[in-house]
């Protein structure tokens, strides 16, 4: 990216951001959202014990074309932006590799998350050309035996594994970071997994603190009946204030500190009302469902449909505004998810960086 293209960018995510600021202060949405996703299918390879996305019924899921024109209808809207394809795996898609050549030459940033398990020789060929910004690999375990315990499926492990090699073998490739979710079968290897992210080259780590299973009803306290659930705080914090100490020493470790430290608290008690845990996603998210409907929050009704209207009439809709009402005095814990977190200016900014500049 040229350095007239970057700057120009950073101001207009500057702005974005002091508008943000605002339309949360003011509960009146000045701003446009700063994280766009696309569960681009519900169908999953895995079967994760903390996660239900797997046991949804498949609905029917939008064509090529139709994603072309979504895609389209938000560069128009939006300018440049990062768009993050999840789901689901999104590689169960055949033509995952044609949308974001797709959305690459139409000026849009892209970012795959993905349990790497269907990538192969082929596809790493084929995403080297596809101008893919960056994939983030999720690994849940260093070993065999702590990873595919969760992943539900015997030799997960050594396919991602293999993944990491491929990805990271490329020459002109997407950024390759490493998703870990921070849960009680794997405490003990996230240390070593952060270790081995430097080692390995790889352009840094993510870690994710275990939530409510994602797809499933929400409950209050969930955590008292989730095995999944790290019940020693002790034991949690000392890793986390590991990760923290590596962090500050120059470890490839993506979270900002102040996050790092806010997973303490939310170990500590997820349900603990503090101010500082505001959700803000109803000025910053923008989901799109596999059948096309828009989501604030993932755990909410939809706003609009972005098949059958333009993101910005479903950004500035009558259920919009009136679901920002309810997001402003939600309680629930999530806002601490990578996919929510929003912290502050430095956050942002260092996210926004990660998209455009190597780690390296
Ligand atoms: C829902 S998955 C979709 C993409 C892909 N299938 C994958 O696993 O990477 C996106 C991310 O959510 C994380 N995740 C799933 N269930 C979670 C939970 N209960 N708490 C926190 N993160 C979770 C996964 O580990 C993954 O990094
Ligand atoms: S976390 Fe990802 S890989 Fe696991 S079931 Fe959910 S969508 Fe599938
Ligand atoms: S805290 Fe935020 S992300 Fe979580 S349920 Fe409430 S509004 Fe949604």
């Amino acid at each position: 990216m040229k350095k007239t293209q970057f700057a120009r960018l950073a101001f207009e995510q500057t702005t974005n951001y002091v508008l943000q600021e605002a339309s949360l202060w003011s509960g009146r949405c000045f701003c446009k959202p700063t994280s766009i996703n696309i569960d681009i299918t519900s169908r999953c390879n895995c079967r994760c014990m903390q996660c239900d996305i797997w046991k949804k019924d498949v609905d029917s899921e939008l064509t090529t074309e139709q994603y072309k024109e979504i895609f389209s209808k938000l560069r128009k809207w939006m300018g440049k932006f990062n768009l993050t394809i999840g789901g689901g795996e999104p590689f169960m898609r055949k033509d995952l590799v044609e949308l974001i050549a797709f959305a690459s030459k139409n000026g849009i940033l892209t970012n795959v998350l993905t349990n790497g398990i269907l990538i192969n020789e082929k596809i790493v060929s084929h995403l080297e050309q596809s101008g893919l910004n960056r994939i983030a690999i999720s690994l849940d375990g260093f070993t065999p035996e702590t990873n595919d315990l969760t992943r539900g499926i015997k030799g997960a492990f050594e396919k991602t594994l293999k993944a990491v090699d491929l990805l990271s073998g490329m020459k002109s490739g997407p950024l390759v970071t490493v998703s870990t979710i921070i849960m009680k079968t794997n405490l003990n290897d996230l240390v070593e997994m952060a270790k081995w992210v430097d080692i390995k080259g790889i352009n840094g780590i993510l870690f994710q603190p275990l939530n409510a299973n994602f797809a499933a009803e929400y409950k209050h306290d969930w955590y008292n009946t989730n095995e999944l659930w790290i019940d020693n705080y002790n034991d949690v914090c000392r890793v986390l204030d590991e990760l923290i100490e590596m962090k500050r020493r120059g470890t490839r470790i993506i979270n900002s500190i102040k996050q790092l430290e806010d997973m303490k608290a939310y170990f500590k008690n997820p349900n603990a009302p503090t101010e500082k845990r505001k959700c803000k996603v109803g000025m910053q998210n923008f989901c799109i469902t596999p059948n096309g409907d828009v989501q604030l929050c993932y755990q909410m009704n939809a706003i609009g449909n972005v098949v059958r209207d333009t993101p910005i009439n479903v950004w500035n809709s009558e259920k919009a505004k009136q679901l920002r009402k309810i997001i402003k005095f939600c309680k629930r814990p999530c806002s601490i998810l990578n996919c929510n977190y929003s912290g502050g200016f430095r956050e942002k900014a260092a996210k926004f960086a990660s998209y455009i500049v190597k780690l390296k």
